[in-house]
Order: structure tokens, then C-alpha cells, then sequence
């Protein structure tokens, strides 16, 4: 593999919606690309198909295109009739179907999806690391872990013991399904987790109550993609919060994923209409202007697909609500300094090839491009000059410019228990 060096990062066109906000942050208006060659070894393709076995197909409410295909999304129209919003959400989540690895790589989003995933890996990396400095018996909490898209990675950290929690019932099965199904693959001596599944609503019941220990303390809390659909009262974010942080050991951490209300707002107020977005992804709105501190709500669409309501989390809120559990904000940033930041490691680079995170530019010559609008690979474009003036390797990796505008809608977060 010729390793890439440096990471760069052009500046991609700006949508109109960009233009008009010239003095905020650039998330949105830039695009990374890294150099990647294209002689992955059989090791790291073979890695990477086990690591798409084994993760979640439906993270982010995402959907093969075959489902795109649909004339009716069933979910989304039932979403109105649910009486509440966990119902919809439970709903919602459990008609998702599990999809497999060769539609997945077929989806518009396969590398969106990918990256997203990436990012988790990183973060859940970061924090095992910083436990296990500490201790080697580690235990974590999956608050919203749906299908069981991080299994792998839990397994991967060699942790202890893993509680796995989510609202909707038929994820569950499948998240307990797909634990048994890895377990079943184990060799001999091969250590794995004990798990434990529980089916609650993370915003109304306390899952204290539920655990086979009474007594159970967790290093970490990981709530991935999940916090946002709480922020519908303070009762509900609050208990999301007693949940993830009230049984944390002291020094434990709280780590996650949640759209960023800051950068929402900012393309919202962009925007001529009530909603924003790209073939890839769309925001809707109730209303322009006003943002109540709880029950914000607004629609998130990806790839065609109608997810259930979210809710606008105001960060400097969730930070003030935290402190109620002895949480301190370590970090908050946005996804596009997260990536930044990290892609400067050789194994994150590494791991983000063999996790197919990124898409090849230009395209092999047996493969496509999953958009084939031009102007989604601008950036590359410009990267790719600077390449014949001897700066930069190809092929690159890189995401289109439609897939960056919707990850980089999202922050990490990471909050430490203090003694
Ligand atoms: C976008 S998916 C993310 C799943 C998983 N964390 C991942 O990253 O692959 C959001 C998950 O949050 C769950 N969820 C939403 N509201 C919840 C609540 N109040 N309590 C527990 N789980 C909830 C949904 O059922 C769904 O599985």
C-alpha cells in the first residue's frame, strides 16, 4: 500500500444555503479527502466485509435502495397515527428491515454509512483506551443500540460485560440474535462479553430497575445516534440522562452522537423554506425562528426514507442538565473536527480503508461512482490537480459532497463522572 501522508482538505462549492453565512463554522462547507491507494489485501477486504457483517444495517434509520424503491414507506405514515412519540420511534425502528452486505454497498449512502460508523469506532476506541489505563474489567452500557451495530466493535475492545438497551423490541431480538450468532463463531479459547438485553424506553423508564445486577456500575455509557429523540420534554431528557449517567463509575465516561442544533439552525436559517438539504438528505422544520428548548421538533430524511421526529438538543442545555449527575464535559465537535483530528493516526487512516469509509476517487475501472453529479466530487477534483503538481497520491478517498453536507450535521460528545 503506498501510505498517504498528508490529509487535505479542499474546499468543495458552496450551496446557495452555505453562501449566505460566510462568518460561521466551514463544517458544512467543506469536504475531506484523504489520499488511499487501492491495493487493499485480501486481509483487509475480508476484515471489512466481516466488519459490514457485523454492523448495524440500520444505524441512522438508513435503508437499501431497494427500500428507496418502495412506493409507500409504511414506517413513516404510522409515525402520525402512534400515540406517542416512543411508541413511533419503537415503531419506526422496528420495521426497518436488516439488510445485507451486498445491498448495503449498492446504497447511495454505502460510505456515509460507513464513515458514521468509523467515527464510532474511533470514539469508543478513545475511551476504552482511557478505562483501561485505569482497570481491565470494563463494562459498558449501550443506551439506544438498536440492531446491535456495535457488537463487533464492544467485542474488538474486549470489555467485560455489556448491557444493551433500546425501546424498540424487534431490534433487540436482533441485537440479541446477532450476540449469540457471534458468540456461536467464537473459537474454544476465544473470551467474549456477557451481555444482557433489556427492552425500555431510555426517556421514561429507569433501567436501573432492570438490571440483572442490582448493584451494576458502568465505565462507559454509549449512546450512539440516539440522545436527540429524548430532547421532547426536560422530564424525558432528563431521565435519558439518569440513565446514562446515574450508575457511571466515578471517572466513568458518557460518549456519543447527536445532530448539531447550532449547525441545523444555521442551514435552517439559510434556507428560503422551512426545510434544508440534498438528494441525500433532507431537514424539515414546523417553523422558522423559534426554538423551544424541548420539543423542537423536525423530520430527518435519509435517502428517501422518512425517519420518526427528532428533537433539537441545545448542547450548552445538555451540558447544564449533566451536571445534575456529576457529569463534566470533556469534548464536544463537531464530526468534521473529530475527523480532522483523528485522521492523523496511521491505524485510524488504516482503519478507515478496511471499514471502507471513504470512496475511491477516481473510480477503479470496474467500479461507479455512487453519485454521478460531477459537481459532488468538485473538491476531489481540485485535490487531484494539486496531485499532478506532485503534492498529492491517488487515488483519494473521499465522500461526495451531498454525503459530507449530512454527516457533518452531527457532533461527538464525550462527558466524564466526576468523583
Ligand atoms: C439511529 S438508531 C442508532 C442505533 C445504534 N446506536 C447505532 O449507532 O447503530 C437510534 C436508536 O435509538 C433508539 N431509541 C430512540 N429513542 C429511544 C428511547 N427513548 N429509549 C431507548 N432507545 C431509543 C431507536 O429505537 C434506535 O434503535
Amino acid at each position: 500500500m503506498a501510505e498517504s501522508t498528508s490529509v487535505e482538505v479542499p474546499e468543495v462549492g458552496k450551496s446557495s444555503a452555505e453562501e449566505t453565512d460566510k462568518t460561521e463554522s466551514k463544517a458544512s462547507e467543506e469536504q475531506s479527502s484523504v489520499n488511499l491507494d487501492d491495493n487493499s489485501s485480501a486481509a483487509d477486504q475480508e476484515d471489512c466485509a466481516k466488519n459490514e457483517r457485523e454492523d448495524d444495517s440500520a444505524q441512522q434509520g438508513s435503508t437499501s435502495r431497494k427500500r428507496k424503491a418502495e412506493p409507500e414507506d409504511h414506517s413513516a405514515k404510522k409515525i402520525h397515527l402512534e400515540s406517542s412519540h416512543g411508541e413511533a420511534v419503537a415503531a419506526h425502528y422496528n420495521e426497518l428491515q436488516e439488510v445485507g452486505l451486498e445491498k448495503r454497498s449498492q446504497s447511495r449512502i454505502f460510505f456515509l454509512r460507513n464513515f458514521n460508523n468509523w467515527m464510532k469506532s474511533v470514539l469508543i476506541g478513545e475511551f476504552i483506551d482511557k478505562v483501561r489505563q485505569k482497570k481491565q474489567d470494563i463494562a459498558v452500557l449501550d443506551l439506544g443500540c438498536g440492531k446491535g451495530g456495535d457488537l463487533l466493535k464492544w467485542k474488538k475492545a474486549k470489555i467485560r460485560k455489556l448491557v444493551c438497551t433500546d425501546i424498540a423490541e424487534v431490534s433487540m431480538q436482533q441485537c440479541q440474535q446477532r450476540f449469540a450468532d457471534m458468540r456461536g463463531r467464537c473459537r474454544p479459547n476465544e473470551n467474549i462479553f456477557q451481555a444482557e438485553f433489556i427492552t425500555a424506553d431510555g426517556s421514561k423508564d429507569l433501567l436501573s430497575d432492570k438490571y440483572t445486577d442490582p448493584e451494576m456500575c458502568f465505565d462507559i455509557c454509549s449512546c450512539q445516534f440516539v440522545y436527540h429523540y429524548s430532547f421532547e420534554t426536560y422530564e424525558q431528557a432528563d431521565k435519558m440522562l439518569k440513565n446514562a449517567c446515574g450508575r457511571l463509575c466515578p471517572g466513568g465516561y458518557f460518549i456519543g452522537t447527536t445532530p448539531n442544533s447550532y449547525e441545523l439552525v444555521k442551514r435552517l436559517e439559510a434556507s428560503e423554506a422551512e426545510s434544508f438539504g440534498n438528494d441525500v438528505y433532507t431537514v424539515k422544520f414546523q417553523k422558522k425562528g423559534e426554538y423551544p428548548l424541548f420539543g423542537c421538533q423536525y423530520d430527518f430524511n435519509l435517502e428517501g426514507v422518512v425517519d420518526v421526529p427528532e428533537f433539537l438538543v441545545y448542547f450548552p442545555l445538555m451540558i447544564e442538565m449533566a451536571k445534575k449527575y456529576d457529569m463534566k464535559l470533556i469534548y464536544k465537535k463537531t464530526f468534521r473536527e473529530f475527523y480532522e483530528e483523528k485522521i492523523k493516526n496511521e491505524e485510524h487512516k488504516m482503519l478507515l480503508k478496511r471499514m471502507q469509509a471513504l470512496e475511491q476517487y477516481p473510480a477503479n475501472d470496474n467500479s461507479k461512482l455512487v453519485s454521478d453529479k460531477p459537481e459532488d466530487y468538485e473538491h476531489a477534483e481540485e485535490h487531484m490537480k494539486e496531485g499532478k503538481e506532485g503534492k498529492a497520491k491517488l487515488p483519494l478517498g473521499t465522500l461526495s459532497k451531498s454525503e459530507w453536507e449530512a454527516t457533518s450535521i452531527y457532533l461527538v460528545f464525550a462527558f466524564e463522572k466526576q468523583p
